[in-house]
């Protein structure tokens, strides 16, 4: 292998420096986190919630124009859908449980400025944490400054109630 093609940590195990030395090396100067013996960042999820698709959980499209997906309601990242009134995002997409074991999943973005949604349970619609725009759970504005309404997608819950599929 020649030199040029070492990573730094490669070049100083090289000098003699252990693993253990090496982490003090880095730590040292940058007083950044290190949690890694080979410097590889450790691929914990970062978005319990389960948002923007990083989860095993959502298979398919859930965000652009073709969304049609499965959400995995035994997955921890989800599985508080299971309460009633609970909510939570998938990709581009808002899912509220409804009640009586009814769902609705609309578009998550407020068409004002793009902020995401949030669904209210006491008052069963959906409300933009930003500058306040509500929304029915048919995706119509009640509330401006939206001047546009929210996408409803069609739900379907699986008849062992552990699957949603969501598409447009
Ligand atoms: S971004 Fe939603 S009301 Fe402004």
């Amino acid at each position: 292998m020649q030199k040029s093609e070492l990573n730094r940590g490669q070049f100083l195990k090289q000098l003699g420096m252990s693993s253990k030395a090496l982490m003090a090396f880095y730590c040292m100067g940058t007083l950044a986190a290190c949690s890694s013996d080979d410097g590889v960042e450790p691929q914990g999820n970062n978005n319990p919630g389960g948002q923007q698709g990083t989860s095993n959980a959502i298979v398919g499209n859930s965000t652009g124009s073709n969304i049609n997906f499965t959400l995995d309601l035994t997955d921890a990242n989800f599985s508080k859908l299971k309460t009633d009134g609970a909510f939570d995002y998938a990709g581009d997409v808002i899912i509220a449980n409804v009640g009586s074991e009814s769902y609705i999943a609309l578009s998550k973005k407020c068409p004002h400025q793009g902020t995401s949604v949030e669904y209210r349970k006491d008052n069963n619609d959906f409300r933009c944490p930003n500058h306040g725009s509500e929304f029915a759970t048919s995706g119509a504005v009640t509330k401006s400054p939206a001047g546009s309404g929210l996408t409803v997608f069609k739900v379907v819950l699986s008849a062992d109630k552990n699957t949603l599929s969501i598409s447009a």
